[in-house]
């Protein structure tokens, strides 16, 4: 049975027609679909540090795809302050960790949620090595294989300047999307988090300020 989230951060779902869903729709729209050098199938979300609305973001954007019938996982790789199974009201006993670590397969982790098509892979118990799971081949085959079960993936991670798994996690991503809380972040800091994600071959989709009031 499908339960349905009481979370106001999942305002797509809860409130479709509020002028914040309109945003996260027109931020949909910005995102092509493929290019012509490039498929876009793996998106993730980063920021230069916590507390800038990542997972928002990312939720909101996962069940706007939903909503337009695409088939969508929702990968929590933030192993370290992981949030999307509070946002979708789900439990986290296994998930991308315990997948990783060989503990469990797909099947058992990955969950569907109260918005149809869907589905979440939340983060699993937070592991001793976070890093060392992003940057392992089991990870890598992970996403190859879901890439054929998905339309699109979208990952949630942690923040840029606080620990290299997102830098890891864009390698293996078509495109990042970053989020800038506005007026919390310095320039200096904004330009070093981007930095350290260009030399790899993700392609910055975008910058979503966030927290305008
Ligand atoms: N646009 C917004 N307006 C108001 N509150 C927001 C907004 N975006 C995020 N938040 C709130 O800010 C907090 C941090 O957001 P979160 O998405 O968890 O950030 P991150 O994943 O980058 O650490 C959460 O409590 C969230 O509900
Ligand atoms: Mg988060």
């Amino acid at each position: 049975m499908r339960r349905s989230t009481n979370d106001s951060s999942l305002i797509v779902s809860t409130n479709p027609k509020s002028p914040i869903s309109e945003v996260y729709r027109l931020l949909r729209t910005k995102i092509p679909f493929s290019s012509k050098d490039m498929e876009l199938k793996t998106i993730m979300v980063t920021s230069s540090q916590t507390g800038e609305g990542k997972s928002t973001t990312i939720s909101n954007l996962a069940v706007t795809y939903a909503q337009e019938g695409k088939r969508v996982l929702l990968i929590d790789a933030d192993l370290r302050k992981p949030s999307l199974h509070r946002i979708f009201s789900r439990l986290n006993y296994q998930g991308l960790s315990t997948l990783l670590a060989g503990q469990a397969n797909t099947d058992e982790v990955i969950q569907e949620t109260s918005v149809n098509q869907l589905s979440l892979l939340p983060s699993g118990p937070v592991p001793s090595n976070p890093s060392e799971l992003m940057d392992s081949i089991a990870m890598r085959n992970l996403l190859d294989q879901m890439k054929e079960q998905y339309d699109v993936i979208l990952m949630d991670t942690p923040s840029v300047l606080s620990v290299s798994d997102s830098v890891i996690v864009s390698a293996l991503c078509d495109g990042i999307i970053m989020v800038v809380a506005a007026g919390k972040v310095k320039r200096e800091r904004l330009k070093k988090a981007q930095e350290q994600l260009t030399h790899v071959n993700a392609r910055m989709l975008g910058i979503v300020i966030n927290r305008v009031v």
